[in-house]
């Protein structure tokens, strides 16, 4: 066959909320990166960015010029009824993840990348795994350090046993324990693996939203690991840390990901008998930018390809929450210890709704 001759067909991408992940944050020129669903999709060769939903009429006109986008829908209703589509980005509130999933799919959507967390109850994350499972189509979940090469090289690197044993870690956020929090316990995943048990008390920082407060707590891990989660005042400064320490070094990724500390344990020069840890070189290549959702668009278009299989996927996102929802009712309970998997009676928890 002539190679030349054949046509590949661009994957015809929606987005759904015109906000802050969706479009607007592309506005702020301090990011200097693409910072958003329809950015990134306008940028990411494979993809044509084809329509846009928001229920307010401003801002889809504001980024259907912006983004030269031709189909422009206040329902994402009539969205799916007119449009073709590969690829949908649900970028509103966690309250209507799963029912635009639910429709999108119904459409024949083919990839779904829904912002995190997930969905506000167990069960409607797993009515979204199963609506997807069962039609064959993609889900991914936005906890886009899981798309970058950096966050991919450390988890690989401590799971290969770089750091030694990992005995402990500790955790910064900011900014609610459903929509920043959410991140955090995701990257713990990654970093240290699956959690056993947690204890949540509720944080005395503000978080900027009462409907999700900021929760501290603790998260043991398989293997005996225990991670301390600590948020702090969202309006003093914003945090999004994890240190992670080995038996044989400790490992910081700090500022959002966007740096990175290595400390490898030496003989002690203090203390004989001892060893002590000394600041040393990153052992993972920690340089290049972090362009979060261009690698996440180019991960989607390959698994739409067939050459990959989602690396933020729905089940991904359903445990970051079950987390989170031990978390939160661990807090509310008095600080009581959460075994996990949860029981069926929690599934319903409505803690994480009315948060973003
Ligand atoms: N991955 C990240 O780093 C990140 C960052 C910010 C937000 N988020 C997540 O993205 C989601 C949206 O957050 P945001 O901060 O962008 O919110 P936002 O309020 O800035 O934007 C949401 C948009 O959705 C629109 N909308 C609401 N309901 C709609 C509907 N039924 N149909 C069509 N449009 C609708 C709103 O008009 C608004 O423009 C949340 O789940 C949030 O947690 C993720």
């Amino acid at each position: 066959m002539d190679v030349a001759a054949v046509s590949v067909r661009a994957y015809r991408a929606a987005v759904v909320g015109c906000g802050r992940i969706g479009a607007a944050f592309d506005d702020d020129p301090r990011r200097g990166y693409v910072s958003t669903h329809a950015g990134a999709y306008a940028a990411t060769e494979g993809f044509d960015l084809v329509a846009l939903c928001d229920v307010d009429p401003e801002r889809l006109s504001r980024y259907g010029e912006k983004f030269a986008v031709p189909g422009r829908y206040t329902s994402y209703d009539d969205l799916l009824a007119k449009e073709e589509l590969d690829a949908v980005s649900i970028c509103t509130t966690v309250d209507t993840h799963a029912p635009i999933t639910a429709k999108a799919v119904a459409a024949g959507v083919r990839a779904v990348f829904c912002e995190k967390p997930v969905a506000g109850t167990l069960a409607a994350a797993d009515e979204m795994v199963t609506t997807c499972d069962n039609a064959g189509a993609l889900l991914f979940v936005g906890h886009q350090r899981r798309f970058d090469r950096f966050h991919r090289e450390v988890a690989a690197y401590i799971a290969g046993g770089g750091l030694g044993a990992v005995q402990q870690a500790t955790a910064y956020y900011t900014a609610g324990l459903a929509n920043t929090g959410t991140h955090l316990v995701d990257l713990l995943r990654q970093l240290v693996g699956e959690p056993e048990w947690v204890v949540g008390t509720m944080s005395r920082a503000p978080s900027g939203n009462p409907a999700d407060p900021n929760v501290d707590g603790w998260i043991g891990f398989r293997g005996g690991a225990v991670a301390a989660l600590q948020a702090t005042d969202v309006k003093a400064y914003t945090i999004f840390e994890v240190n992670v320490l080995g038996t044989t070094g400790r490992l910081r990724v700090g500022d959002h990901g966007f740096s990175a500390t290595y400390e490898a344990a030496v003989e002690s020069r203090r203390f004989a008998g001892y060893n002590q840890l000394e600041p040393a070189a990153v052992p993972v290549d920690d340089s290049g930018r972090r362009e979060y959702m261009l690698q996440a668009m180019a991960h989607v278009r390959d698994c739409l390809d067939g050459a990959a299989s989602p690396w933020s996927s729905g089940a991904d996102g359903r445990q970051a929450l079950e987390i989170l929802v031990a978390l939160r009712w661990s807090a509310d309970h008095g600080g009581q210890r959460v075994d996990l998997p949860l029981p069926a009676s929690l599934r319903d928890a409505p803690y994480l709704q009315g948060s973003k």
